[in-house]
């Protein structure tokens, strides 16, 4: 009887120390607004790492975020120094480069759905200049690729590849650079399907 009762006051205190602790640690964290109360294992909420935006006195500026090495090339970055944004660039390119892919049809069908999203709206999906922006009158002076001609030259429909290529990577006067839409190897891709519209194919 007695000894029952021990342990029945046993177990309320145990039951009153847990509430106590409950309630101190729920409250704890209410007396400041901004603290986030008792945090458990603080060292999984801060990485080891330092964020770019931290200071950082490991380096001279004190800052973590670093300049890349000069002459550093990101992994499958593509070099386009020799054929500069220049006259002499758009005509040495023209001579040198030749399209790295076969001409076969799946390379033809990429080829058509890029020009189709990047450049029919200004040369129009056959290629003869008279894309949606060339018709609503947003845009002239767009060449057909069959029967226009450049403003560097020749005829639209004896442009090279290489040609055809700096203009993607550059653009030219009211057309844009490309480069950044378009990777290298899909460049060549919209190429090979420009010259199928420039013999009218
Ligand atoms: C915003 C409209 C616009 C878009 C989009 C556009 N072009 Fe052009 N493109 C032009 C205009 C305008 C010219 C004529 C520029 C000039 O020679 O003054 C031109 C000229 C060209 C030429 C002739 C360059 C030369 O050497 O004379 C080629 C080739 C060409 N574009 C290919 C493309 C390809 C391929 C795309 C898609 C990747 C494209 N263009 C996207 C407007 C556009």
């Amino acid at each position: 009887m007695k000894g029952s009762t021990l342990a029945m006051n046993k177990n309320k205190f145990v039951y009153t120390a847990f509430l106590a602790i409950a309630f101190a640690a729920t409250f704890s964290a209410c007396k400041d607004k901004r603290s986030t109360g008792l945090e458990y294992a603080r060292n999984m909420y801060d990485p080891i790492a330092y964020n770019p935006d931290q200071p950082n006195k490991n380096f001279k500026d004190g800052k973590t975020a670093q300049l890349p090495p000069a002459h550093t090339k990101p992994v499958g970055f593509t070099e386009y120094d020799e054929y500069p944004n220049t006259k002499e660039g758009y005509e040495a390119a023209g001579v040198s480069m030749v399209n790295p892919l076969p001409v076969d049809t799946v390379n033809l069908a990429q080829g058509k759905h890029l020009f189709t999203v990047f450049c029919s709206p200004c040369h129009g999906e056959k290629g003869d200049g008279q894309g949606h922006l060339v018709k609503i009158e947003k845009f002239s002076g767009v060449p057909a690729y069959q029967t226009g001609s450049s403003s560097r030259g020749g005829n639209m429909a004896d442009l090279t590849a290489g040609k055809i290529y700096h203009t993607i990577t550059y653009g030219v006067n009211n057309m844009g650079s490309h480069a950044s839409q378009i990777s290298p190897t899909d460049r060549w891709k919209v190429v090979m399907y420009v010259q199928q519209l420039q013999k009218g194919q």
